[in-house]
């Protein structure tokens, strides 16, 4: 039974110490979470064939048969030297080229799918677990890996997740070697798609290592409501507690609310019997915040709730639970309400990859991203079509931003269910989101009968983990029946699908929102279609006949009270679904922005209507040479009165502006100014104008207005300008970058047709050693040269090996081949112990293992030859001390790093954008970007 503990004047005077001067009088080490991310192995393997698979899962016993029989890579012992290093979070897909062959869905980029060389990855890390962190319950947890991975930790297999995009853990506290070494491994299988659009592959998301005591907080174990009384909030603090241990007795549960501040806002003490061996126990918690500080889109105020466990009066375990108070309901009539108030869902659809990055975005481009979408007006983000990384969810709590979390598949299975559930477990203290998505789209049921019986299920297992918010499907074949008529909230996937006020007049009692809306096609700063060129005019037309524009489908749902708000099709471009083109386009055209957050026309008619900032943006760009006198479509987005517009002073008349709406000029092209005035109330309060630029002259590198502040990410936008310093929009000139004190993490330009390179890394490529023989030697004694041998004498090495009766010594001859590297790259070889003394030749000259590892041998280029090469090895032999031990046959593998070329870009109609990230240890990163016939230019970035 509970007791509840009055809390003291003292308990809270300690609390304000402690926690206001970030003074922690608390053993941090109750619970430890470490990102480890950093310095992973990886190297590709194969989706069949099981000898460059590593000769994985091939062992007469491997991993499903007896535990700890994690074979090939995933044996602890494997030799993984010649692997290449890298940090997480990882794309491979991204690093790849393009080919038409390749998935339309994933952007043709040679991974994943029909590449089964580039569809298994295998990553592995070290990690040293001190002998102090026995008893404690130690948990490798992954925010998300695409797809279908298979974890080993020391060689014990632990288990497999196919989404790729849910987070999952394991316990590895009984594997773990305390006080010495670790080995995480896993094994990536993207070679199967789960959406039809880009997702990346590889350990994309965070890894993290948990150390906890065996009474702790369950995973995703809070669970924090609150109700809005008169003057004050009831927070409920719902906790799982599990017990992975014997504690036996009572524990106390502290629950402290503190603000944004720090400042502590509420907390209660109490006392409960802990949970038995390997049981999970929930306890309920009630706590009242006074004058409470509301989550807004525009005051996204949050607090923390600090859920602690004592045992004998010390701490056994600590728990941050980030929430945010706020009401929030739907309206059949009126549409959706935040804290009371009307709010028009004015949102986007975007999938998570990042020009030049893929999906490894790191978490500063979560916050420059919500950020852009923000300056656009937007105050809501759907995540189609699958749960997104915390770090987006923390990015849109933080900067105000609604959400629609989405599971991946519709269905009543484990598969379904499941997923459906950690993703509510995980997201729901997240105050941003608003509504759980079930599903979007499913053609094959949504019209029926299956769909109610499906949405009915899930819709009621959303309700049984988080009550608090509706849930949504988006839906597209006719608004009637199957789904329709049993979804709460009614998600219209585009006005062309269906008759939605038809619907509504059925269905009165179903807030309805617009899941999808708009599907444009626009590729940024092209005013004329160009099917030859796959270029689609930025001016925001009706994209398919039975589609409509971003301006027709606002104005549809801005009339309509009865309806929520609308998500456009889509914020970003991204990767795949390059409609209504095919290849060589590869990203899609649909975005606000372009893939890289430039932002095209719609951006400006958006963030008049959806902004509370005075707008006028003149459309297009006035470089037309050529075209002189020929007729342009001016287009003006704006929220003022009326437009005057202006060419060369002179004055082409003043347009009224309509609500939701954008103003037309027709005018023949001439060099020189156009100019745009906005009234409001009859006074001039804007000014825009669009000028015809001289050549390209000067690069220009800035770090992007809606860069994150003090992080180590910067976004930089390259561009160049003319004499006069004036942007040139026509630009196409292709940039060369060096860096120093920092890394390039991708370049992308938000053409969806380049087919340039995202990344420039070192390719790095492993040769087997093949065709290897043996000699004996009559001398124990190791030749320095190599003598001649008799050709007859050499057998296949190692075969019908008598380890009781070896020779003296050993020499083996292997072949490796080198395929028009030899002079450029860089070979190593990482020779594998097959003998106690050895001495290497390779093509007849003895080389000399590395400073750094007695085992690596760095391979002069003078030495080698393009085709075929020779390597001898003497050796003396190792010897068997058990008859069972399995001794190692393998000499090693031949490492050939070709060195990348420079990182470089060609800007798309005068814009292109580089990532770049500083090294923690320095205090400043040096960008510097040269192109031919330019002045080239340097950014200094602290
Ligand atoms: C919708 C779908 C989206 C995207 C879009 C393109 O039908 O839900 O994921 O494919 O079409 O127009």
């Amino acid at each position: 039974m509970k007791s509840i503990a009055p809390t003291g004047m003292l308990f809270y005077f300690i609390f304000f110490i402690t926690c206001c001067t970030g003074i922690s009088a608390q053993n941090k080490s109750e619970r430890e979470q470490t990102l480890i991310d950093q310095d992973w192995r990886f190297s590709f393997g194969h989706s069949y064939d099981t000898q460059k698979d590593f000769g994985h899962a091939e062992g007469y016993f491997s991993y499903l048969t007896k535990t700890g029989f994690g074979d090939g890579p995933a044996a602890p012992g494997f030799d993984d030297r010649a692997w290449r290093k890298l940090d997480l979070p990882h794309d491979w897909a991204v690093e790849q080229s393009f080919s038409e062959k390749a998935s339309y869905s994933h952007g043709f980029k040679t991974a994943g799918k029909g590449f089964p060389e580039k569809s298994i990855g295998w990553y592995r890390k070290k990690i040293n677990i001190p002998a102090a962190d026995n008893g404690k319950i130690i948990t490798l947890k992954f925010d998300g890996v695409f797809r279908n991975s298979k974890v080993f930790f020391n060689g014990y297999f632990l288990g497999t997740e196919e989404s790729g995009y849910n987070g999952f853990e394991y316990d590895v506290t009984a594997y773990v070697n305390y006080g010495g070494e670790n080995t995480i491994v896993v094994r990536v299988d993207a070679s199967m798609e789960e959406g039809w659009f880009y997702e990346g592959a590889g350990i994309y998301r965070h890894v993290y290592l948990q150390k906890t005591n065996p009474v702790h907080v369950a995973l995703n174990g809070t669970y924090v409501t609150s109700e809005i009384k008169n003057n004050y909030a009831l927070i409920t603090a719902a906790i799982a507690i599990e017990n992975k241990g014997n504690d036996k007795g009572s524990i106390e549960i502290v629950q402290t609310v503190f603000d944004a501040e720090g400042k502590l806002a509420a907390s209660i003490t109490e006392n409960e019997a802990v949970p038995d061996f390997y049981k999970t126990a929930k306890y309920t918690s009630k706590l009242e915040v006074k004058k409470p500080l509301l989550w807004d889109i525009d005051s996204p105020n949050l607090y923390r709730l600090l859920t602690q466990i004592k045992k004998d009066g010390k701490i056994i375990d600590q728990y941050e639970t980030s929430f945010g108070i706020r009401t929030m309901s739907f309206d059949a009539a009126k549409g959706f309400f935040l804290n009371g108030k009307p709010v028009k869902l004015k949102g986007t659809n975007n999938h998570q990859d990042h020009a030049g990055i893929g999906t490894a975005l790191p978490d500063e481009l979560q916050y420059y991203r919500i950020k852009k979408l923000k300056e656009m007006g937007s105050n809501a983000y759907r995540c189609s079509h699958h749960p997104p990384t915390p770090e987006l969810l923390e990015a849109c709590d933080k900067l105000g931003m609604l959400v629609i979390d989405e599971t991946r598949l519709m269905g009543i299975n484990d598969y379904h269910l499941n997923d459906l559930k950690r993703m509510i477990e995980r997201d729901r203290n997240h105050p941003s989101i608003f509504c759980w998505s079930v599903g979007n789209e499913e053609w094959n049921i949504e019209g029926g009968i299956v769909g109610e019986r499906i949405t009915n299920v899930m819709q009621g297992f959303t309700k049984s983990i988080d009550s608090t918010r509706p849930v949504t499907v988006g839906i597209s074949s006719g608004f009637k029946s199957g789904i329709s008529s049993v979804v709460e909230i009614m998600g219209y996937n585009y006005l062309g699908n269906g008759d939605i006020d038809a619907h509504r007049n059925q269905f009165k009692k179903q807030p309805g929102m617009g899941t999808e809306e708009g599907s444009t096609f626009a590729t940024r700063g092209i005013y004329f279609t160009d099917d030859a060129k796959h270029y689609q005019s930025a001016y925001d037309k009706k994209p398919r006949p039975s589609f409509y524009s971003i301006e027709e489908g606002w104005k549809f749902y801005a009339e309509r009270p009865y309806l929520a708000g609308m998500f456009i099709w889509t914020g970003f471009d991204y990767r795949g679904e390059p409609t209504p083109y095919g290849w060589p386009s590869v990203t899609s055209y649909f975005g606000m922005m372009d893939g890289c957050g430039f932002p095209k026309d719609n951006v400006f008619y958006l963030k008049s209507w959806w902004g509370n900032e005075p707008v006028l943006h003149i459309m297009p760009h006035w470089n037309w040479s050529g075209m002189e006198g020929k007729e342009i479509d001016v287009w003006v987005h704006s929220n003022c009165d009326e437009v005057e517009l202006f060419l060369n002073k002179k004055n082409l008349g003043k347009k009224k502006m309509q609500q939701n709406s954008h103003l037309e000029w027709k005018v023949k092209y001439e060099v020189g100014t156009l100019e745009a005035i906005g009234y409001k109330n009859g006074k001039k309060i804007l000014t825009e104008i669009q000028k015809t630029t001289g050549n390209p002259e000067t690069i220009k590198l800035s770090v992007d207005k809606e860069n994150p502040a003090n992080t180590n990410v910067s976004v930089i936008t390259v561009e160049v300008t003319d004499k006069k310093g004036l942007h040139v929009p026509t630009a196409n000139d292709e940039i060369t970058f060096a860096i120093k004190g920092g890394k390039i993490l991708g370049v992308g330009n938000g053409n969806p047709t380049s087919l340039e390179n995202d990344t420039f890394i070192d390719d790095l490529n492993l040769v087997s050693i093949t065709n290897f023989q043996e000699q004996k030697l009559a001398s124990p004694n190791l030749p320095e040269k190599l003598p001649e041998f008799s050709e007859n004498d050499w057998s296949t090495a190692f075969k019908e090996r008598d380890y009781k009766k070896q020779a003296p010594a050993y020499v083996y001859r292997g072949e490796f081949d080198l395929k028009n590297n030899a002079n450029t790259a860089i070979v190593n070889f990482f020779y594998k112990k097959i003998g106690v003394e050895a001495n290497v030749f390779i093509n007849g000259n003895k080389v000399q293992p590395s400073a750094e590892d007695a085992q690596k041998y760095l391979l002069d280029a003078a030495i080698l030859k393009e085709g075929k090469n020779t390597i001898y090895i003497a050796v003396t032999p190792l010897q068997k001390v058990k008859d069972w031990d399995v001794m190692n046959t393998d000499p090693g593998i031949i490492q050939v790093i070709t060195p990348s070329a420079p990182w470089k870009r060609k800007l798309f109609n005068g814009y292109a954008q580089i990532i770049i990230q500083k090294d923690k240890k320095e205090t400043e990163v040096v960008l510097s970007a040269t192109a031919k016939g330019l002045r080239s230019a340097a950014l200094v970035v602290k």
